[in-house]
């Protein structure tokens, strides 16, 4: 097959969702049509249980899962699917952000009876920041839930989306019959007993026809026309606004019951993206070039730890990435090459002579990565686009073993590089602050440097509400030397060195922002 053919055949994705709204189910009933996978119950759930946040053990299975499932990738219809996976669990939100930088569009998952929640509408606000385009498939018909049109609204307003439905429900809950495709103008019954079974669609290619009458009765017929006649309010579907994320489609059905999922997958194969070209802080590469180029997105920790190597996982932009051929590491401006390149399929993972934009490969690594780390056949050119979040935890990280200094720095250091937290150095006093998204980061820090460094650490609380980098417009007027001496005990470094407010309460930012108008307050590492 030629390159392009090869690039052209590649969709890259994500599945987001609030957690228990359906992913995991969804990505094993996509793997089921992809007869990636020959029955339910092969794909584990990566999500931490309920009650088990302080269950290390549970830490050390989700993180063993979570490698396993990392990228499941299968092919359908001739198309090259690589589905990322996002952990849900907002502790590890930022995880999710960073993969979201190497997908080229996302599913989102909602549950019909809780509507739009938190998680969704923290991720898909990063996609919108990002034009990702996005299809949505509201998920547990079988269940009773949310009117349809309501949902839709909801999506609007709190998404901030302009949504097309491409299927619709007939009924819900316990009248639900079955779904509407728009998209293809057919009909799927539902029988309440399709979990196995990929079920056959009925034609209809007239609505006002009496046919569909006797397939689902004359009210739910009735009541399916009305609402199908609703819809004329939606945009009519257009690939290239959902390709640039000014529109996006809306698919129902449930999951667990298998229903409505082909619809989904049928539909995604044909209108989403192959992968896109990718900026760089030099240009805008895109993925028909010749030259390999490509971007660490992910580290995962090896979870045996006697071997203390890592997995770095690139996502291939442009060119063909071959295995034993060198290629530039640009932050270090140095050639490495890998003999063992891993492609990870849904159950298992193999080392692959060569792969194509929009693949996925795993290398094995020393420390000599870290997220956002650029590989090329020689250009130097960085890949932008994983920005630091504001940390939402802070506190102060002290060693416990005076012993095991060298070993608490290492792992400091290894872990940071993974992305599992921000460190930050104080200016006044050079104390070390981990800033995390959720508090359950601590924990896994805690208990990985005791476990793969030998290294003891204890916490201590610091009230800080917000950091923000901080940018001059001119580092030399007094006004900036002004801020750095009323704030001196405010300020720190992150780990690239650059200053970093620490606000203690929204007020005192407020306050700064106003009394400090020439500097700007910057809420991820990236302006
Ligand atoms: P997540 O990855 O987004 O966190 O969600 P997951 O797929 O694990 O699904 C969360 C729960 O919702 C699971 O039940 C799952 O079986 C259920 N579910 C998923 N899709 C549907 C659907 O279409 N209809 C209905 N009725 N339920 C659905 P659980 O009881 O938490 O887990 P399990 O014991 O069934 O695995």
């Amino acid at each position: 097959m030629k390159f392009t053919d090869e690039i052209r055949r590649r969709r890259t994705f994500g599945i987001i969702s609030h957690p228990d709204a359906g992913k995991t189910t969804l990505t094993e009933k996509l793997l089921l049509f992809g007869g990636a996978i020959q029955e339910a119950g092969a794909v584990k759930s990566n999500k931490i249980k309920k009650g088990a946040t302080s269950d290390f053990m549970e830490i050390e299975r989700q993180r063993g899962i979570s490698v396993a499932t990392s990228v499941l990738a299968f092919d359908y219809k001739n198309i090259k699917i690589n589905i990322l996976d996002t952990p849900g669990h907002k502790d590890f939100a930022e995880d999710t952000f960073r993969t979201l930088t190497a997908v080229d569009s996302v599913i989102v998952v909602i549950d019909v009876a809780k509507g739009v929640e938190e998680q969704t509408e923290k991720l898909v606000s990063v996609c919108r920041m990002r034009n990702i385009p996005m299809i949505v498939f509201i998920n547990k018909l079988d269940r009773e839930g949310k009117d349809a049109f309501e949902l839709l609204d909801e999506i609007e307003q709190k998404l901030g989306l302009t949504v097309t439905p491409l299927s619709f429900p007939i009924g819900m809950g316990y009248d639900f019959k079955g779904i509407y495709n728009i998209w293809e103008r057919n009909i799927n019954l539902f029988s309440g007993d399709s979990r196995k079974n990929i079920e056959e669609t009925i034609k209809i290619s007239d609505l006002s026809s009496q046919d569909l009458n006797s397939i689902i009765g004359d009210k739910a017929a009735d009541t399916l026309r009305e609402e199908l006649e609703l819809t004329d309010i939606y945009p009519e579907f257009d690939q290239e606004k959902y390709q640039n994320g000014s529109l996006q489609p809306v698919f129902f059905g449930s999951a667990l019951n298998n229903f409505g999922v082909r619809e989904l997958l049928d539909c995604f194969v044909t209108i989403a993206p192959p992968p896109r070209p990718k900026e760089s802080d030099t240009r805008i590469v895109s993925p028909e070039e010749k030259d390999f180029t490509g971007f660490v997105f992910k580290i995962h920790a090896n979870m045996d730890p006697k071997h203390r190597d890592r997995l770095a996982f690139i996502k291939i932009v442009s060119g063909i990435f071959e295995r034993n051929v060198p290629y530039l590491h640009t932050r270090h401006n140095k050639k490495l090459k890998f003999s063992s390149p891993n492609a990870f399929f849904a159950e298992k993972k193999e080392i692959v002579d060569i792969s194509y934009p929009g693949d996925i490969v795993g290398l094995h690594d020393t420390g000599n990565f870290k997220i956002g780390d650029t590989l090329t056949q020689g250009e130097i050119l960085q890949y932008k686009g994983i920005p630091s979040f504001s940390p939402e935890h802070f506190r102060y990280i002290n060693n416990a073993d005076p012993m095991k200094s060298k070993q608490l720095a290492k792992g400091i250091d290894q872990l940071m590089d993974e992305g599992v937290a921000q460190l930050f150095t104080l200016e006044l006093n050079g104390r070390k602050v981990i800033g995390t998204v959720g508090a359950l980061q601590y924990e896994v820090i805690q208990y990985r440097l005791e476990h793969e460094y030998g290294a003891k650490c204890t916490y201590e609380n610091l009230n800080v509400h917000k950091a923000c980098w901080v940018s001059p417009k001119d580092s030399e007027n007094d006004e900036f030397k002004d801020f750095k001496r009323v704030k001196s005990k405010f300020l720190a470094k992150d780990k690239q060195g650059q200053l970093v407010f620490f606000a203690d309460s929204s007020f005192s930012l407020q306050m700064t922002q106003q009394k400090y108008p020439s500097i700007q307050f910057h809420f991820t590492s990236e302006f």
